[in-house]
């Protein structure tokens, strides 16, 4: 460690100091040793400082508190202070725009969160709300520092404040490249976006030993808390990157869809749209199958309508029955919400509601206009949703949706059934421009089980009759979806402002967006509110 010693440079002249500057400088970011370096790497993961370079612009990084060292004297601390303890923080620009960096360093005290680390997080935290830019954390830890006891769990509890704070202010983006346990793993879990790298990071409350002795259970850590465990049975994550490279590059694709913060423009790319009808928009036409019970993918209705068909899917491989996700119309940021016919019939369960709504909440919170496709035949039937509550949890999209202050556009593809209707953005709810195509269904069932209750005396008859039951039920329902679901009916009340060709949709939607450009809205003044968890 360089202290002013007699063998260091001459420290009375100037140039003694730089050179003493220098030197220190080159300990803090060598602070953690070339065999610890290859202990990580040999573990497929990069450093804190590389995973920074590799996150920002070549050459925007600046650190922050490099030569913060820890005060801890407990278990011989004191004989191994390095520079910039556990954590490197900072700021530098992704795509040219300012951002805040923290990324912990497991090659120091195992990452360990200490009274200092907590210290530069919760500052750079506080910068970026400040400053008003997105903080984006690169988790990689062994939990609280065990020699520094309470003081290090009370910097936890100063971390979810500030995270709290910061929520709905400022974008907050979590990277897990390595363990996070305990009460750690909260602090990613109030952010906004978790990215896990596959088979390297790990989040759990109680690991596999604790379970082990409590419950007699036997997990290993990759079946509790790897990333495929987060991202397809949990939903804490939201993209199960392919390696750490892959994470970064989800990460800062990501910033480039958000704003600054709640109260910053949005960002514009330069994007000339075709306000005519093209024949990529033609293909729509023939995206809708004949038979209602055959399923599509509403990805390629998705790709059809936004900028170069590039589409930032959020949380793919949790409830696949809803897709979100970012995109472009016209240059501009566009959240999007859709069933997903091609999985569970694209029906509404828990699941898929907890993470539409918050992601609803997300773009309400940092002005994203909100498109949503509709094909949802209603909610999952069962016990185990009623049981695990599809009430209280489902109630969560509809306060979102209702609540939500930004552009909404709606477009009705086919089925919109029941509360599901309602809740998919619907006119009623708030939603400002409400399409639908020829196609749609809009009913408060499906045709058959409206056939069984409306019907059930003439079906009883052709019964008795010895007619063929089945043709008899097929024609009923048939005239029931044309006759009440048709979206002719919803567009006469002015439930629907517009039934259009597929093929429009791009356009139309482009000209919704413009309108709602200058839309104000407002809700009455409140402490919050109390959306049900
Ligand atoms: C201090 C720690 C540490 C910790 C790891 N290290 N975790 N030092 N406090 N919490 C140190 C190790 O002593 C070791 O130091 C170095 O980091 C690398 O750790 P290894 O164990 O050699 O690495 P590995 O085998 O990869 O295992 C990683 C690990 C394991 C799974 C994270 O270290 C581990 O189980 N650590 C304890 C995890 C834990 O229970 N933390 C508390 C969680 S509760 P040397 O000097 O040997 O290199 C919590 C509460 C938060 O965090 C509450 C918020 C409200």
């Amino acid at each position: 460690m360089t202290e002013a010693t007699n063998d260091g440079p001459d420290l009375s002249t100037t140039a003694g100091k730089l050179a003493d500057l220098k030197a220190r400088y080159h300990e803090a970011v060598t602070a953690s040793g070339q065999a610890a370096i290859e202990k990580q790497h040999a573990k497929g993961k990069m450093t804190a400082r590389e995973r920074i370079e590799g996150l920002l612009d070549p050459g925007s990084f600046v650190e922050l508190d490099e030569f913060v060292r820890h005060r801890t004297h407990a278990f011989g601390m004191e004989s191994k202070r390095p520079y910039g303890d556990a954590v490197v923080t900072g700021t530098g620009t992704i795509h040219g725009r300012q951002v805040a960096v923290y990324s912990q360093d497991f090659t120091i005290f195992g990452g360990s969160l200490g009274e200092v680390a907590g210290e530069k997080i919760i500052k750079v935290m506080e910068l970026a709300l400040k400053i008003g830019v997105p903080i984006i954390g690169i988790l990689d830890s062994g939990g609280a520092r065990i020699q520094e006891g309470v003081v290090a769990l009370g910097k936890y509890g100063e971390i979810f404040r500030r995270n709290t704070a910061a929520s709905g202010v400022i974008p907050q983006i979590s990277i897990i490249m390595g363990p996070a346990a305990g009460g750690a793993v909260y602090s990613p879990a109030l952010t906004d976006f978790v990215i896990m790298v596959d088979k390297s990071s790990h989040m759990f409350v109680t690991g596999p030993d604790v379970i082990k002795t409590v419950t007699g259970e036997e997990v290993g850590f990759e079946e509790l808390g790897g990333a495929l465990t987060h991202n397809t049975v949990s939903g804490v994550a939201h993209y199960l990157a392919s390696d750490e490279d892959d994470a970064l590059d989800y990460a800062r694709t990501l910033v480039s869809f958000l704003p600054d913060n709640n109260m910053a423009d949005p960002v514009v790319y330069e994007s000339e749209i075709e306000l005519e009808i093209t024949d990529e928009d033609r293909r729509l036409n023939t995206v809708i199958p004949d038979s209602p019970n055959q399923p599509y993918d509403m990805r390629t209705v998705i790709e059809g309508l936004v900028d170069h068909a590039d589409f930032l899917e959020v949380q793919p491989l949790y409830a696949p029955n809803i897709v979100i996700g970012f995109a472009r119309i016209e240059g501009r940021s566009v959240g999007i919400i859709a069933n997903q016919p091609s999985q569970m019939a694209g029906t509404l369960n828990i699941a898929a509601g907890e993470k539409a709504s918050r992601f609803v909440r997300f773009c309400d919170a940092f002005s994203i206009p909100i498109l949503t496709l509709v094909d949802v035949p209603g909610y999952l039937p069962g016990t185990d949703q009623e049981w695990t509550g599809v009430i209280r949890r489902g109630a969560k999209l509809l306060y979102a949706y209702a609540e939500a202050t930004v552009p909404l556009v709606t477009v009705i593809t086919r089925k919109a059934y029941g509360g599901a209707y309602i809740v998919m953005g619907s006119k009623q709810l708030g939603a400002d421009i409400n399409l639908a195509w020829p196609t749609a269904e809009i009913a408060v069932m499906g045709g058959q089980g409206a056939v069984n209750i409306l019907y059930r005396a003439e079906i009883k008859r052709a019964e008795e009759a010895g007619e063929d039951v089945a043709a008899v039920r097929t024609q009923l329902a048939n005239e029931y979806t044309y006759n009440v679901a048709s979206p002719f009916l919803a567009a006469e009340r002015g439930e629907l402002d517009g039934v259009i060709e597929p093929a429009a949709t791009r356009v139309a939607i482009a000209k919704a967006l413009r309108t709602l450009r200058t839309k104000r809205a407002s809700l009455p003044p409140k402490k919050h509110g109390n959306i049900p968890l």
